[in-house]
């Protein structure tokens, strides 16, 4: 099973600010849409809430140590810690599973990622929530695509 962090950040390492993303783009929501779609999505509660909905035609795994989420609702699965969320979708063989954020969850999937997909916008917002530092020691930048209004940087872990 592939392990891959998508995120997007500022010029300054901005993910979030008041449990919100800082900018509005629609060209990164339907890269991150076609990027995801049909894998399973791991996130933090907060995201979750953020984004304030389930997200279509994947499975959304939702990390929450004192939250009771219905799931019973379809495509919506929540569990207590990273380590059972991770044992669960190793269990179901997933060809890939994605890490969505927020900053707990990508500080915590970087020690396990196979991949980082980086939507980097060159903007300098306010922010209280940051991406985690991308050592080049461990990480090697791959490729780099030009979209509409931002870069999308994919770096492989090293071997
Ligand atoms: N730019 C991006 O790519 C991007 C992506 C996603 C989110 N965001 C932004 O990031 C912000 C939200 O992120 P955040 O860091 O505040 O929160 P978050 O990581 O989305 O959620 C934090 C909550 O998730 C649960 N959690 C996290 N790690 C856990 C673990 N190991 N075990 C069990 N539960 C765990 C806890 O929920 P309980 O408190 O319920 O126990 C914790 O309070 C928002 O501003 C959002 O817009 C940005």
């Amino acid at each position: 099973m592939e392990k891959i962090i998508i995120a997007a950040v500022s010029a300054n390492g901005v993910i979030g600010q008041d449990g919100k993303l800082p900018w509005k783009s629609k060209f990164d929501l339907q890269h991150f849409r076609k990027t995801t779609i049909g894998f399973p999505v791991i996130m933090g509660r907060k995201t979750f809430e953020s984004i304030g909905k389930i997200l279509d035609s994947r499975l959304n795994i939702v990390l929450s140590k004192k939250i009771f989420l219905d799931s019973k609702k379809e495509n919506l699965l929540v569990f207590k810690s990273f380590k059972n969320a991770i044992e669960f979708c190793n269990t179901k063989n997933f060809e890939k599973v994605f890490f969505i954020g927020g900053e707990r969850i990508f500080d915590r999937a970087m020690k396990i990622a196979d991949r980082i997909i980086l939507t980097k916008f060159n903007l300098i917002v306010q922010g209280d929530k940051f991406f985690p530092e991308i050592n080049d020691k461990i990480w090697k930048l791959e490729d780099k695509k030009k979209l509409k209004g931002f870069m999308v940087l994919y770096y492989t872990r090293k071997k």
